[in-house]
């Protein structure tokens, strides 16, 4: 385990799947967390999680498209702790819309919580952060693919590029910004997904199965960390492989 003690740490959309299994590891690791998403309350799961880690886990009720709400955040964490050390823009929505049937309210939708929502946490918590300090905003495979809800797909390739633009202006700071891409990983997200999908991103992952939210945190856990003090502007599958074959895993699977 990682030592995260005394660190400071935002992370949107808590109140389950990886937010959750974020929030949870970072303050197993002595963060003290901000746990942010959309209810008033913190979901029972967070309440439950949080239970061992009375003051390590702050809950606040954030709509990372809302920059009235960052602003918000920010002044209490100013006024709390004076810093901010580590940002995981998590909060995400999809739709599965196709190219042919997607809506610009689609588009709109998925790419103000997508990007919209990343760069209001970064525009809150970087006058907050001093040098040392780390951001990773959680893309997906769909950001190294051609992923076929075209809404998604699209937004999680602009995070990417803002991923990039971060890590680019922010270096100079000693500030580091990377993204994480995770493969099909079983959250309420995926709950719902047509069990197709779930088998063909099965076929096409070379670890052969769907991964689970805290394989994910522990990777958001190393590059906040100081492990991973000289990695910034990277794009890190968590993935099982699945995006790293082109493709040549059909054909080396037809061929066996
Ligand atoms: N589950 C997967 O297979 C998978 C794969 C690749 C990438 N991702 C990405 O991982 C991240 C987490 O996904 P998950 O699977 O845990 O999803 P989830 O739906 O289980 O959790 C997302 C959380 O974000 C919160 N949220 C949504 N809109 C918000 C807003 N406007 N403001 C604040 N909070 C908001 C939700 O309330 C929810 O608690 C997302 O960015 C998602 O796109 C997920």
């Amino acid at each position: 385990m990682l030592d995260m003690t005394d660190a400071v740490v935002v992370i949107t959309g808590a109140n389950g799947g990886q937010g959750l299994a974020e929030t949870l590891l970072l303050a197993t690791s002595g963060a003290t967390v901000l746990a942010a998403d959309l209810t008033a309350e913190p979901s029972a799961a967070l309440k439950a999680g949080a239970a061992p880690h009375p003051d390590r886990i702050v809950y606040r009720q954030l709509d990372v498209t809302e920059p009235g709400g960052w602003a918000d955040l920010a002044e209490f964490l100013h006024d709390e702790h004076a810093r901010v050390d580590g940002l995981v823009n998590n909060a995400g929505i999809t739709r599965r819309s196709r190219l042919l049937e997607a809506t610009p309210a689609d588009l709109a939708a998925v790419s103000e919580v997508n990007v919209t929502g990343a760069l209001l946490g970064i525009q809150a918590c970087v006058p907050l952060m001093k040098p040392g300090a780390s951001i990773v905003n959680v893309g997906s495979v769909a950001a190294l693919s051609g992923h076929y809800p075209v809404a998604y797909t699209a937004s999680k390739w602009a995070l990417r590029g803002l991923t990039i633009a971060a890590a680019t202006e922010l270096g100079p700071r000693g500030i580091r910004v990377n993204s994480v891409h995770p493969g099909f990983i079983e959250t309420p997200m995926t709950s719902g997904a047509n069990p197709a999908f779930r088998e063909a991103s099965i076929a096409e992952t070379p670890l052969g199965r769907t991964g689970t939210p805290e394989e994910v945190a522990a990777v958001v856990l190393f590059l906040l960390s100081p492990m991973a003090a000289f990695v910034t502007g990277v794009d890190l599958p968590v993935d099982g492989g699945q995006s790293s074959h082109g493709g040549a895993k059909s054909i080396s699977d037809a061929l066996q």
